[in-house]
């Protein structure tokens, strides 16, 4: 996830940028840029580093021009530094862009342009496409049409800016996947990734869709089919959002929004691995000393990463919580061990130390990470991202669907290589896998149900969380995801384990949250609820089996889905639910009491 903001009107383009930047730093703040126009030629200006740095150090308040366009960036390809931050450039010059998204075929497009003798300075995908750009126009004069040819042969995500010094009086803004939406003004025009970069100058806005790309000059705007070239007729919006509100995107806090994002975080963390998982995955077909570590909710993403391991390549990671790895295992690591640390932000305290460790030792680090150049991946002898985009809730959400889905296609190829599991069943899975964002889409239509059983929920003490099998991390996931924002108390734990002890917490009105998708084990979670049923527990059951409407107080009906995917999907509604709770209690699920978004300390 990146920003992106364009203007063309008669204002200082760079000022116009830089206060559109800020609003969308909450997109992505590890580097940023700006290109301007004079009527002659580009200046660009660069670097790693936030915003505020940047005007100091750069001068970014200082360009020429009245056109331009500017970037914030949150890496997915090449880290942060300032030769990766956009706009990036043909090798003329005369092209720059900026780029939020993934191109899936951007090596090979490369390779391509790399034999026809072009030259790259950066590690980004989205040089890559100023360089098609440049290539198509050598065979056609209409840049447009150059622009058009050249996009047609990206594969993957994207949202770009686009500006070119053979016509000085336009912009073009293209979308496909990533968001994208024009201001029109008088006599100027905008476009952003997010309607709060422009919101100061205009509320009327044109929302592009996937597919689609603006041609925006100071007096008029046109938006075209990508495919076609024809001219498509759009509505005029008029925003009533307050600024504040439109940050968010209309949703009161960034936990919710990020909640209702997982959908396309869990498509980009596909689209961003396709090319990659088949050879992380060879690498741990090479181990069977295999440690998962890592803290918290990543932690609990490391747990259902063993079922998956387990049932489908039939390898048994130990899990382990990194604050105690690091103390409990040094002597039994070697060269034949590899590590896994899952983490979102890449620096947390316990889970680097845990992978210094294991590097100390000879083992293999495998690093599974949401921040691109954040310190885990710098230890790492391999990375593979989350690509969920900035998560500003201190809650982690969309970063542990994220592992999630990148450990689920770890152990589908994994099963592949070792041939551990049947090949049809492995490609439904991955079918499967592809669907979830759709699944995920329509649990978030619950919302309003859930809201109203949060409700009714508001005043309980204390909350149980039973799952089994690969539902028992959804459990503990779904009891912290409560603690943590509710200030509520809450325990997650195998279903199993009810009868040995916790059970004599159980009395009237206690709320039991099921996690109950089809699967190995249903009749007897059917059986632990009734147990439950029978000691006065309000019972709020997540399942696919009309049976549970039977047996619950509640009963949160989920789409049907093979269980080994259901932890991705069934843990929407425990967000939701916990959530609601804390908003009804009057706490900011944004900022957690005594909690913060990367815990760098031991
Ligand atoms: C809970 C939460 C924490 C983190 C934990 C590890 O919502 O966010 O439990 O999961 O602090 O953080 P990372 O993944 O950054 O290593």
């Amino acid at each position: 996830m990146c920003g992106i903001i364009g203007y063309i009107g008669d204002r200082p383009a760079c000022q116009v940028i830089v206060k559109g930047l800020k609003r969308l730093e909450y997109r992505g703040y590890d580097s940023a840029g700006i290109v301007t126009e004079d009527g002659r030629r580009l200046f660009i200006k660069k670097g790693a580093g936030r915003i505020d740095e940047l005007i100091e150090r750069l001068g970014l308040l200082e360009m020429p021009g009245k056109r331009g366009i500017g970037h914030t960036r949150w890496a997915t390809h090449g880290v942060p530094n300032d030769v990766n931050a956009h706009p990036q450039t043909d090798c003329t010059g005369r092209i720059a862009l900026v780029h939020n998204g993934i191109i899936e075929n951007f090596a090979e497009i490369k390779d391509e342009l790399v034999a026809k003798g072009h030259r790259f300075e950066s590690d980004t995908d989205t040089e890559v496409i100023a360089h098609l750009i440049e290539e198509e126009l050598r065979g056609e004069s209409d840049f447009e049409q150059a622009m058009r040819k050249a996009l047609l042969k990206l594969r993957g995500s994207f949202a770009l800016g686009i500006i070119y010094t053979g016509e000085p009086d336009r912009l073009y803004f293209v979308r496909n996947e990533s968001p994208l939406v024009l201001g029109i003004g008088d006599g100027e025009n905008f476009a952003a990734s997010d309607v709060p970069a422009f919101l100061e100058y205009t509320n009327r806005v044109v929302f592009l869709d996937d597919r689609e790309y603006a041609v925006i000059t100071k007096d008029s705007w046109v938006v075209k089919n990508l495919d076609t070239g024809e001219v498509v007729e759009k509505p005029v919006h008029e925003i009533g959002w307050t600024l504040e509100m439109a940050e968010k995107a209309g949703f009161p806090h960034f936990m919710l929004k990020e909640i209702y994002e997982q959908p396309r975080a869990i498509k980009d963390a596909i689209h961003g691995n396709a090319d990659v998982i088949n050879a992380v995955a060879r690498e741990i077909a090479k181990y069977d000393k295999i440690f998962i570590v890592a803290m918290g909710t990543s932690y609990h993403a490391g747990m259902v990463g063993r079922y998956l391991f387990q049932r489908l390549a039939k390898k048994v990671p130990i899990v382990e919580d990194a604050s105690e790895f690091r103390y409990e295992f040094e002597d039994i690591i070697d060269e034949d061990t590899l590590v896994i640390a899952i983490t979102q932000s890449g620096e947390t305290a316990d889970t680097l130390a845990a992978m210094k460790l294991a590097k100390k030792k000879g083992a293999k680090v495998l690093a599974i990470v949401n921040v691109v150049g954040s310190m885990a991946t710098r230890i790492a002898d391999l990375t593979l991202y989350t690509h969920a985009g900035p998560e500003i809730g201190v809650a982690a959400t969309k970063t542990y669907t994220t592992q999630l889905t990148v450990l689920t296609m770890l152990a589908i190829e994994l099963a592949r290589i070792l041939g551990t599991a049947d090949e049809d069943y492995l490609d439904e899975l991955e079918a499967g896998l592809k669907a979830v964002p759709n699944l995920v889409e329509e649990v978030l239509k619950h919302d309003g149900g859930i809201k109203e059983l949060a409700e009714s929920l508001v005043d309980k003490r204390d909350f149980f969380y039973i799952g089994r099998g690969v539902s028992v991390p959804t459990a503990l996931e779904g009891a912290l995801k409560l603690k943590e924002i509710s200030y509520i108390h809450a325990e997650g734990l195998s279903a199993g384990e009810l009868k040995h002890g916790p059970l004599a917490l159980l009395e009237d009105g206690v709320p039991v949250v099921a996690v109950a998708p089809s699967g190995k084990t249903f009749d007897k979670i059917v059986g632990n609820i009734e147990e439950s049923r029978a000691r006065g527990a309000f019972i709020i059951s997540l399942g696919d089996s009309e049976e549970l409407g039977r047996v619950s107080n509640a009963f949160i009906r989920m789409p049907d889905m093979d269980e080994l995917l259901s932890p991705i999907v069934y843990v929407v509604p425990l967000q939701l639910i916990a959530y609601h709770m804390a908003v009804l209690r009057g706490n900011d699920p944004d900022k957690p009491r005594n909690l913060a978004k990367s815990v760098t300390v031991e």
